[in-house]
């Protein structure tokens, strides 16, 4: 295959060098030099590009438009005649004229409608108004259901009566196929005609490109190799090679290959996007860096009973190594409330009654959710509001970072993502503050109608879950959770009563999902996601309005 693609080069650089040297002007037209000399245009551009890059030859580029005919105008050139002589013909051979209808049947509807437009145009053809019958000129008489007002008695119209279309001369030239096969054999056309088969879609542009080429510098008839690369045998020795040596030019003109460069996940563009909205609306971010957390912190501290489904198996990935965390890094004290507020309650709670088990709470696990991290930092601000001589300083906390869930994995659920939690800390917190300042951060990621339905969380007393309206799909999407942490929770922690604490989570995909407009959450995130994606996506919009 190579060596044939060879000898069709040396043949094309054969023919262009040996005519370059029966002259000294230029060939003009590369084009017109392939088809003279039954090169194949494409072998000789490139034969010209590497002879110009050796300087034997100078090349210009060059282009020409040219028409070409379309689709229709070739069916128009082996039928034979342009639409609007078959129209002609076939008025003409039916005697006494002939409807549109029949002209359709006979010819095509698309010949009969262009043709008859042109026809028309050029005065070959006219149109015969059908003469009123008898039905048209007296109306007649109503019905004796008509006049007693019956309803739903409609009198059905008579179908109109068509035109006629008749022949207005007796013969016809075809201009139009003339000017097509002109067209086809590649003849010159006046601008006029040009553009009036243009204007019919008959024929369209094309650029074509091509060379002008004249002998170079170092023209020659015969091509010497060039030496690319200077190695270490051309400098060595008495007599060194390379001072008998051409070598290739450098081409600085060259594209590179573009380096490839990090991208952005979209997840990333969204978080940092939120990340900005928490903070505009003076959140600080709570340090996320911990994914292996011990159940004390995930559950136990939130009031999470052991029996709770959710620390089931089948729910969380419990660690085989190291399977406990000590409790002895656990505040003594903490631990002994966190367990008397499971078993007996206290703070005006009954508690759960049942017998708190330290081992469970050791049990490692992948933290199942942010407020893990919540928890961690609400008991250190109740230590310092005990550091500050019981002086609260009022808080606004958030985080976005991975969590894990051992779920059946589907379209819509995966077993790790990204959650987004935001809380607010401060004397006399109640519900409405909560809805305030959801629908306040929901607005300032773009999501403008916000609803919520009430729900069950262990940690929160009241607890609602967020829907959003999403335009795009026209309906309400459940997009988070929310509500305000129970006493049995912040009390043990060394919180005084009136201090509320409001809170909310949300899925970072799910939004993601919307904006970015992915129906299956395994093509956003996982080892599936397509690369291609991740250089492509755009930027995230989301508060840069
Ligand atoms: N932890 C909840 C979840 O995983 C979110 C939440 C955070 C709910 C804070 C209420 C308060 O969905």
């Amino acid at each position: 295959m190579a060596q044939q693609q060879q000898s069709v080069d040396s043949g094309a650089e054969k023919a262009l060098l040996a005519a370059l040297a029966r002259t000294d002007e230029s060939i003009p037209n590369s084009l017109a030099f392939a088809k003279e000399n039954d090169l194949d245009h494409k072998v000789l551009s490139g034969v010209i590009r590497s002879l110009a890059a050796s300087e034997l030859v100078l090349a210009k580029d060059r282009s020409e438009q040219k028409f070409v005919l379309t689709k229709e105008a070739e069916s128009y050139c082996s039928q034979g005649s342009s639409p609007e002589v078959q129209v002609f013909r076939c008025v003409q051979e039916s005697s006494g004229g002939i409807t549109m209808t029949g002209l359709k049947d006979k010819v095509g509807p698309q010949v009969a409608g262009v043709g008859f437009k042109q026809a028309m145009q050029a005065k070959w053809v006219s149109l015969v108004k059908p003469a009123p019958g008898p039905e048209a000129a007296a109306p007649p008489p109503p019905q004796p259901e008509d006049r007693a007002g019956k309803p739903g008695q409609k009198k059905k119209k008579e179908p109109k009566a068509e035109p006629t279309i008749v022949a207005s001369c007796e013969a016809v030239e075809d201009a139009c196929l003339a000017l097509l096969l002109k067209v086809k054999a590649s003849e010159a056309l006046a601008p006029k005609d040009v553009q009036g088969l243009k204007k019919r879609k008959l024929v369209q542009a094309v650029k074509t490109a091509f060379f002008e080429v004249a002998k170079g510098p170092k023209f020659a008839l015969e091509r010497k190799q060039l030496a690319t690369d200077l190695t270490r045998e051309m400098i060595l020795g008495d007599k060194p090679k390379y001072v008998d040596l051409s070598f290739k030019k450098y081409n600085f003109k060259a594209l590179a290959p573009i380096p490839l460069g990090g991208h952005l996940h979209p997840l990333l563009k969204v978080r940092t996007q939120f990340r900005k909205v928490f903070v505009r609306m003076g959140f600080e971010e709570m340090p996320t860096n911990r994914f292996v957390e011990s159940s004390f912190w995930n559950f136990d501290t939130l009031f999470q009973p052991q029996q709770h489904p959710a620390r089931d198996a089948h729910d969380t990935f419990f660690l085989t190594r190291p399977t406990k965390s000590d409790h002895a890094k656990w505040p003594e004290d903490y631990l002994e409330r966190v367990r008397k507020v499971h078993e007996d309650g206290g703070y005006g709670s009954l508690g759960y009654g049942y017998n708190w088990k330290l081992a469970e709470a050791e049990k490692n696990i992948l933290r199942t959710h942010t407020t893990a991290v919540s928890s961690r930092m609400l008991y250190k601000l109740a230590k310092k509001y005990e550091a500050d001589g019981n002086k609260f300083t009022p808080t606004r906390y958030f985080s976005i970072d991975r969590v894990f869930m051992n779920e059946s994995i589907d379209r819509t659920h995966l077993a790790e993502f990204h959650q987004c939690e935001g809380l607010v800390a401060d004397y006399d917190l109640s519900l409405a503050h909560l809805i305030g300042t959801i629908e306040a951060f929901f607005k300032n990621i773009g999501l403008h109608d916000v609803k919520f339905k009430p729900a069950y969380n262990p940690y929160t007393e009241p607890s609602m879950e967020i829907f959003v309206f999403h335009p795009g799909l026209g309906k309400w999407l459940e997009i988070g959770n929310s509500g305000i942490f129970r006493p049995e929770m912040l009390r043990p922690m060394g919180l005084p009563e009136d201090i509320k604490v409001i809170a909310w989570g949300l899925s970072l995909e799910r939004p993601t999902m919307i904006l970015y407009g992915v129906d299956n959450i395994r093509d956003l995130f996982g080892h599936k996601v397509d690369l291609e994606m991740m250089k492509t996506n755009p930027l995230c919009r989301i508060g840069l309005d």
